[in-house]
This record gives C-alpha cells, structure tokens and sequence, in this order.
C-alpha cells in the first residue's frame, strides 16, 4: 500500500474492490512518472491467466436481497402479457418481469436509463429478434448555440438514428428578435410551432413573396432550395423542423452570410453594381442563429411584394393548424395536414394526435412512407413488428423522437397520467395507414376464424371503419379491455 498516493487511496473509497487490488509480491515496482504517481501503468506477467498459483478469492453473493428493491405493478405477472413496467417510482429497479427470482442487475448502471427505458431493460415476452433501434432523444444530441444567447439548436439524423433514411429533424429555440438566418437547402422543410410566435419569409423561383407569423401548433413548409428565414416574435419561440433526407445536417445550410464571404469581393460588388466598401461590414464567419433588431408589429410593413406579387394562398408556406379543430373519437382526438388541405407541402402528410391515459393509438401500419414521430407531451410506448418475426419495444417521453420503417407494424399506447401528444410525419402524398381492426373487421369472418381461433362474439365486435385511438384502462396492468374506461 505504501505506493499509494493520497489521491489514489480517496479512490479506493469509491472504486470498486478490483481497481486497486493487493500488489503481488513477485512485481517490482519503479515509480518513474510525475511527483506523486506510484505504481506502474501496467502488470506484470506472472499475473496471465491459467495458472494454478494465482488464487481467485470467492466473491460475496451478486444476488440483491429482496429487501433492497421495489417491484412495480406488473412486474411478476406473466411475461407474455407485457404490461408497461412504470419504475419511475419505486426503490432501485430490477430487471425483473414475470419469475421474481430472475436475475437482478448489480451494477454498474445509471438508473436514471432504465426508469425511462422499462421496456428496454424488462422486454415483454413477446419481443423477439432484432429490430432497428427506434428512439432517440433530442435530450442526447449535442446543443448548437447561437451568437450572443440568441438561441440553440439539436438535431437529430442518421448519425444519431441510422433507420431513419428518410427524414431527419431538428429542435430549435429563438430568443426574443433572434434570427435563423437567411438561408436554403438541399432538402425540403416542414415545421410545427412548438411555442412562442414567430415571423417567417420566404421568396420562390416566381419572385412571388411570402411572410406569415405562426404560433405554437401551427404549422409551415419550405420546399427544397427556396430561401427563407425565421425570425422570433417579442417573446420568443421553439420550433420543430422535419426534413425528407436522413442525412439532412443543419450545420451544412446554405447562408446568406457565407455566399457572400466564399466569393471574390469583386465579384460581390460587380454583381450587386457597387463598390467592394459597400460589404466592408459583412460579418466575419456565419450568422446562423443570430440577435436581430425588433420585427415591426404589422407584419404588412415587411410585406414586400414585386412585380409577380405574393405567392398565391393555394400555394402558402404556411397552414395555422393551431386553428384547426380535432377530429374527436373515443380515447383521444387527431388533426390530419397533408397535401389535400396544405398542397404547396408535396410529400408531407402529419397527425397531431391526443391520446388519453389508458388509451392508445391503435395497432397499424403505412403502406408507403416510414413514419418519423416527436413526443410533445406524456410518455408512450411503441412496438415495432418487423417481418417475418422480430419485435422490439421502446418507451418515449417529450422531446423524443420514434422512427418506424416502412411498413413495420406499430402501437403508441399512452403509459402516463396525462395525456399523450405526438406528431407522426410520413413523406407521402396523403396521410394513411392500415388499421389493424378495420382490416380484420372488413375481412370475411370465416377467414378470420380460421386464422386465429377467435369466436364469432368476437368478430362481431371488429368495427369496420377506421377508429384510430382505442380507449383503454388507467391500470396498465387491466387484461380484460371488453369494457373500457375513458
Ligand atoms: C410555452 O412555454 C411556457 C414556458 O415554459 C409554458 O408555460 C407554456 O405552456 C408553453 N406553451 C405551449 C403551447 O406549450
Ligand atoms: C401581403 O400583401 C398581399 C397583397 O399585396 C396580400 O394578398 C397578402 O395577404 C399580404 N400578406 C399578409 C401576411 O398580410
Ligand atoms: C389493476 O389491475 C390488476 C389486474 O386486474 C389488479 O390486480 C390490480 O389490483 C389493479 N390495480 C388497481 C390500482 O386497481
Ligand atoms: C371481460 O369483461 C367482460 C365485461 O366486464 C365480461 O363480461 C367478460 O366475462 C370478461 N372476460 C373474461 C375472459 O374475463
């Protein structure tokens, strides 16, 4: 012990046991670092392994005492029902579903993980093979800031998800006045207002012009190329931005600062008729998220217009979905956006869906678009089934984002207190799916009984409309849904 420095002995309170073992007698030790150091970087030889002369001592039991845990709900019932595990309450969590003897989890771990992640960490029986992972947290990407506490932007792309191909999204926050700056890019945007208000503008190939102020729930639309910029109303706003490429970055936009800073003064100044002094003042290295002078209150005095006028409002940039009305049903409510009502957004279909507590978006699948989702309230969970056999479940909380590839099979069942509120986008031409229900409720029922063993009471009961939302029970760990409560 006598090499031990004092710092390396405070360790040895929070180490384990075997980071700082005995030092075997046969080792010579020659301390050549730094003032204080002692050991060596490395052992010695004698220390390989399959030799009879190094004694493993007998370590005490692994196993954590039932009286130093707390099971959830649910927790010993049988793993094929698959109940939502809710262990954000109880004491040191388990991995335990169904056998309470099944092995408990000593450690290392960070708790706070698998709280968030029952599912993960406790499978329901039914999962099976492998499935692409389907979450990712905005709360895990790295946090852009802006110039001077304008704001601060994260995304999330194939780096973060390598499902998602096809769509990729960005979470960004503007401080009162702040800009993102003017700028286009390669692939098209769609976003939902998430809070604040906001002025944005845009000029299209026409020189037909655009600008629109959006509040939380609404929602907007830029095609790939055409120039805009956003700039936050006086109290601020946070945004959501969802792109129809999986390798969208936002730090590879194209800037109206930096066109002008990557190409030859002369240039610049022959091409706007003026002298090189006149960008003497260009600022050094890009805006992105910038401080901006206040927006004035009648958004007509930034309504500019030339020649070829404003874009036509069939082909607006924007659509107050906040002022929409939800389409009500037992258990929840949905506002579709999609190209039949928001034409100038081809290829971008939503839900902004509710679900009660206890209820749940029905089992279902999309027939041509993998779905990108965002949790803006309550937690969910979410199965995907992937042909021919593999599933895997993964819970979600607000500001997470689900990826379901095309044309896996998926739920989102609230497993909260309060309500649940998600965007599911699609990059199609109109926003569908297949219902699970409403496809075995059209489906002859001698069919269906020869496929699954159900009785005609059952079938009688499958609806053959689209009912979207199930409502459920409050008790997640209820088995008979016959007679559901709201
Ligand atoms: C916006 O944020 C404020 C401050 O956190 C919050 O009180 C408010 O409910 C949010 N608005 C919406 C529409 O989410
Ligand atoms: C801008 O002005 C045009 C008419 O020139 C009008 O059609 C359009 O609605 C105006 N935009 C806003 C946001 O008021
Ligand atoms: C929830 O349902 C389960 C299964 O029916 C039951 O055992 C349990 O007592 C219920 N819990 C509550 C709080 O009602
Ligand atoms: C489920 O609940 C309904 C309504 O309470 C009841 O009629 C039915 O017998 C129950 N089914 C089973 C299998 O317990």
């Amino acid at each position: 012990m006598r090499f031990y420095s004092a710092y390396a002995s405070s360790c040895l309170l929070l180490a384990p046991a075997w980071a700082f073992p005995a030092l075997p007698q046969a080792s010579v030790i020659t301390p050549s670092g730094p003032p204080g150091s002692s050991g060596s970087l490395r052992g010695p030889q004698s220390l390989l392994g399959n030799n009879p002369s190094i004694a493993v001592p007998t370590e005490p039991s692994t196993v954590i005492p039932p009286e130093d845990f707390e099971l959830a709900p649910g927790q010993t019932e049988d793993t094929d029902l698959g109940v939502y595990i809710d262990l954000s309450k109880v004491k040191n969590p388990q991995p335990i579903r169904g056998d309470p003897t099944s092995p408990t989890d000593p450690g290392p771990r960070t708790q706070a993980y698998d709280r968030l992640n029952s599912d993960l960490y406790i499978p329901p029986g039914t999962d099976a093979g492998d499935a692409p992972n389907a979450k990712w947290p905005f709360g895990l990407s790295h946090n852009r800031h802006g110039l001077a506490g304008s704001g601060w932007a994260r995304q999330q792309n194939v780096d973060q998800l390598p499902v998602a191909k096809a769509m990729a999204g960005v979470n960004m926050r503007l401080s009162p006045n702040a800009y993102r700056e003017l700028h286009w890019h390669k692939a098209s945007e769609w976003a939902l207002m998430l809070n604040g208000s906001v002025r944005i503008q845009a000029v299209n190939e026409q020189g037909q012009t655009f600008v629109d102020d959006m509040t939380a729930g609404d929602v907007w639309f830029f095609p790939r190329g055409v120039p805009h910029s956003i700039q936050a109303l006086e109290n601020g706003c946070e945004f959501l931005l969802v792109f129809d490429d999986g390798e969208f970055s936002e730090d590879e936009t194209f800037l109206v600062s930096e066109l002008l800073e990557r190409n030859p003064e002369t240039v610049v100044a022959k091409n706007f008729r003026t002298s090189t002094q006149t960008f003497n003042k260009l600022p050094d290295g890009q805006l992105w998220i910038f401080p901006g002078t206040p927006p004035p209150k009648n958004i007509q005095e930034q309504n500019v217009t030339g020649p070829a006028g404003t874009i036509p409002q069939q082909e607006s940039y924007s659509y107050h979905l906040s002022q929409q009305e939800p389409y009500r049903v037992p258990g929840g409510s949905i506002k579709i956006i999609d190209p039949a009502t928001f034409p100038i957004a081809k290829q971008f279909s939503a839900a902004l869906v509710t679900v009660e507590p206890g209820a749940m978006r029905e089992m279902h699948w999309h027939t041509t678009s993998d779905e990108w989702t965002y949790f803006l309230q309550g937690s969910a969970r979410l199965t995907v089934y992937q042909a021919p056999a593999a599933s895997r479940t993964f819970d979600f909380s607000a500001g997470d984002v689900g990826y379901v590839p095309v044309p896996n099979a998926h739920y989102l069942e609230n497993t909260g207190s309060e309500p649940l509120v998600f965007l599911e986008v699609l990059l199609a031409d109109t926003y569908s799916d297949i219902s699970v229900n409403q496809w075995l409720g059209l489906t002859p029922a001698q069919i269906v009984k020869d496929h699954l063993n159900v009785d005609d009471a059952f079938v009688s009961t499958l609806p053959k409309t689209e009912p979207f939302i199930m409502p459920g029970n409050r008790n997640l760990s209820t088995t008979n849904f016959t007679e559901t409560v709201e």
